[in-house]
């Protein structure tokens, strides 16, 4: 039987509507499903990223399959071996620690199923086994911190001694946070880190760990330069019930500018906030259609961020996303 155009077209129209009407049966278009391994909830940035990543996936009409690795890499690593066995089209993760994930990308690459690296980079010589790599630029937030101190202390005669929290051990943010701080202060013999410790990006280890510290230096403390908000947030407690004034006795200085450090530099609590953007979801999504559509997509995506000093918190909060 020969069919003329425009019967043709009513038959496309009406298969259309009915795999609308049909969801989830073989008449409807197939959704792209993506696996995504998420590092944890250890922060406010965390939740706001993990946010960012389910709405978008639902505005773009991508089906997510998403795993909370609780900052174990063996959890994570679990996770995507099971969305390879999903045979799903993309994988996107962000890793808890830099090294160990050749293997199981491997694995990846094997299922042809590529990956996207989002918010932070593996340690791999085989850059084949990503596809890109989106998010900040670690190095240049710590170099941030340190030039926002170098400026502050430049009257400053005698010692400035500087207690860091660092980050999760291994980790992409807290090696680079602490290179790019480093590489800043060098330049001036009188910055001196008598202390740094991790405190795994949570507000609780932050608290802990400044309690020793305070134990150990008390009014020897300067500085405290915290990889995160809210490690800055729970030794900010710290520091208060050692009967010291935050941002005063201690100039404190951290990463993020999620809405609790704006919170603490309206109450004059922290003096400054390195901006680091979690809204990764709609970049992402992107990503993953053209990645599906055969499209190119840079090998590397920076996200673009300021730096909040407390002066300005008040007036930048009503804007604050997150
Ligand atoms: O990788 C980004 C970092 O991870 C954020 O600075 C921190 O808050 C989070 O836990």
């Amino acid at each position: 039987m020969k069919l003329n155009r425009r019967t043709l077209t009513t038959l496309a129209l009406a298969a259309a509507s009915l795999a609308s009407l049909l969801p989830g049966t073989a008449l409807a278009q197939k959704k792209v499903v993506l696996g995504f391994a998420q590092v944890g909830a250890e922060s406010e940035w965390r939740t706001a990223n993990t946010e960012s990543i389910k709405s978008a996936a639902k505005e773009a009409g991508i089906e997510l399959k998403f795993s909370d690795g609780q900052q174990k890499q063996e959890n994570q690593i679990k996770a995507i071996r099971s969305f390879i066995a999903q045979k799903v089209d993309v994988i996107a993760f962000s890793p808890v620690v830099e090294s160990g994930w050749e293997t199981v990308l491997r694995e990846a690459k094997a299922a042809k199923i590529p990956v996207v690296l989002t918010d932070r980079s593996v340690n791999t010589k085989d850059d084949s086994l990503y596809v890109t790599f989106m998010g900040s630029d670690f190095v240049e937030e710590g170099r941030k911190a340190g030039r926002w101190l170098v400026e502050k202390m430049k009257d400053q005669k005698g010692e400035v001694n500087i207690v860091e929290l660092q980050g999760t051990v291994g980790s992409a943010p807290a090696i680079d946070r602490k290179k790019g701080f480093e590489e800043i202060i060098k330049a001036d013999p009188k910055f001196k880190i008598i202390r740094s410790q991790t405190g795994d990006f949570t507000r609780a280890k932050g608290k802990e760990v400044m309690e020793a510290f305070l134990k150990a230096d008390g009014k020897k403390i300067n500085v405290l330069y915290a990889h995160n908000d809210d490690m800055a947030i729970g030794a900010i407690q710290a520091i208060e019930e050692a009967g010291l004034k935050p941002a005063k006795d201690i100039t404190i200085i951290s990463i993020d500018a999620v809405k609790g450090a704006f919170e603490a530099m309206m109450a004059g609590k922290l003096n400054v906030s390195v901006e680091c953007s979690p809204l990764l979801g709609p970049q992402l999504m992107t990503a993953v259609k053209d990645i599906k559509a055969g499209k190119p997509v840079p090998k590397r995506i920076v996200t673009e961020e300021t730096i909040f000093p407390m002066e300005v918190a008040a007036k930048e909060f009503p804007k604050r996303k997150y």
